[in-house]
């Protein structure tokens, strides 16, 4: 069942494991505990294929993964070389595969809006990038003499926000954050005094007014209709908007050219300052994707708010910030008094991630999952629920609305919706003032079709009493 090749070590074809995989572990054993030095020519390719009796194409990907790790150096024809290893080790255990059934998906409650599917997250490669930096430069997760967080995480964004969002930025304009919240903490600290005023949407997302007020800082609320949020009334001018154009929180429009143009405006005429809150833009589902107003803008008097906790994971807390170059002073000194909030360690490894390619990977995978449960849940609310509302249908994030006619009322259904497991939100809850929205936020991307469909048919029960 196993064979010997003169680098020590069996494959096991009885093995779950895949055979490249096998080969790669095994190399990696006998690099760290220094059965194989530094600088010693691994086998030919031809010849470990020959001695294991497993195709040649097998130990070149093995070769090439242990390449892209940093193990070997060297390519195809030209020999491999074993490269010095970093004085951390790798834990002794195997790096495998998480069946997704042993994830634990963190307080799963169907339908609740904005929670990234925790089972779909690469753990595998994610290990990967992180023992490799662990190996090669693990000095990087401890230190940073840069104010603004890990510059090779800075130069990925850079590159990520001029592919995906049609944003010029370098390196230099773009803080790493504890998170979208955190970003626009630093924006508000940086921009906005304690007696000014700050413009956020009706409905919109309510922790901002919380972070507001706890600022002393006045909010003015700005309407949203088809075209998106409005722009605030003439004698109620504010320092700075808070808007998500893209993709509005939670009613889920895109703002039309025409508006995002009046805001550009709006900030030349009143020197006042945009804050684009981008926080899920990745996941545009029909049609071409949708710019940036910082793209728009280019950057003159708009900050951009990007988040990885809806690519990736609310629990990893890391987002970005990006800056005019007119404000990267003004944002040294905030980030100098007020210090980085975005834990350090991961900083490194994400970099390695979105350049290794594994990122963009991952992306387009949850893309086409979400995108099949937002068509389930569309579908289902569509055939079994249009007695009790409409469903507003836009191709875009983790969350869409569900209104309710005026004879149910939000809150009440979701409270008793809550009792029995199901974790959808309400419009109620989502606006300052009396709006008289009345509507459910259900969320899809976190859940299964199966998931689902059971919560939904309890959900259905529910308003048929
Ligand atoms: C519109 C909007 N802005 C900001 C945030 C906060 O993002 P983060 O968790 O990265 O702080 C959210 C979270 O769901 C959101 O929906």
């Amino acid at each position: 069942m196993s064979q010997q090749s003169p680098l020590l070590f069996a494959i096991d074809r009885t093995s779950k494991t895949p055979i490249f995989e096998q080969i790669c572990e095994s190399i990696r054993r006998q690099a760290h505990s220094g059965r194989l030095k530094p600088g010693i020519t691994v086998p030919a390719t031809r010849t470990l294929a020959g001695e294991l009796s497993v195709s040649r194409s097998t130990v070149v990907t093995a070769y090439e993964q242990l390449v892209a790790e940093g193990y070997l150096q060297g390519r195809r024809g030209a020999g491999y070389t074993l490269c010095a290893i970093g004085s951390v080790e790798l834990p002794a255990s195997k790096i495998t595969a998480v069946p997704m059934e042993s994830v634990p998906q963190l307080e799963l409650k169907p339908l609740a809006p904005s929670e990234p599917d925790m089972r779909l997250f690469p753990y595998r490669q994610w290990a990967k990038a992180v023992a490799r930096v662990c190996r090669t430069e693990p000095e990087a997760m401890l230190l940073c003499d840069e104010t603004f967080g890990n510059l090779a995480l800075r130069q990925a964004i850079a590159e990520h926000v001029r592919e995906w969002r049609d944003i010029e930025a370098s390196a230099e304009q773009i803080i790493v954050t504890a998170g979208a919240s955190d970003a626009l903490n630093i924006c508000l600290r940086t921009l906005i005094a304690t007696d000014q005023s700050v413009g956020i949407e009706d409905p919109g997302y309510q922790p901002i007014t919380q972070l507001l007020k706890s600022q002393g800082i006045r909010p003015v609320w700005l309407d949203v209709d088809q075209d998106g949020a409005r722009l605030p009334c003439s004698e109620n001018q504010p320092t700075a908007v808070v808007i998500t154009p893209s993709h509005q929180y939670p009613l889920g429009g895109v703002m039309s050219p025409q508006r995002r143009a009046a805001y550009i405006n709006w900030a030349n005429h009143q020197q006042g300052w945009i804050i684009e809150d981008d926080y899920d833009s990745e996941f545009r589902y029909g049609g071409r994707p949708i710019p940036a107003l910082a793209g728009f803008d280019a950057l003159h008097r708009t900050l951009y708010i990007g988040s990885f906790a809806k690519i990736f994971s609310n629990r990893l807390r890391l987002g970005y910030l990006i800056v005019p170059k007119s404000l990267i002073d003004p944002m040294r000194q905030t980030m100098d008094n007020f210090g980085l909030r975005a834990g350090l360690m991961p900083q490194q490894a994400l970099a390695e991630f979105m350049r290794s390619g594994d990122f963009y990977r991952h992306l387009r995978r949850v893309r086409k999952r979400y995108n099949e449960r937002r068509r389930f849940l569309v579908e289902q609310l569509k055939a079994g629920f249009s007695q009790f509302g409409t469903v507003q249908d836009y191709p875009a994030g983790m969350q869409l609305v569900f209104h309710l006619n005026n004879d149910l009322d939000d809150r009440e259904v979701a409270q008793r919706a809550q009792q029995l497991g199901i974790g959808v939100e309400t419009l109620s809850d989502s606006t300052a003032r009396a709006l008289h929205y009345n509507g459910l936020v259900l969320g899809f991307s976190g859940y299964s079709p199966e998931e689902m469909r059971e919560s939904l048919s309890n959900l259905q029960q529910l308003l048929s009493r």
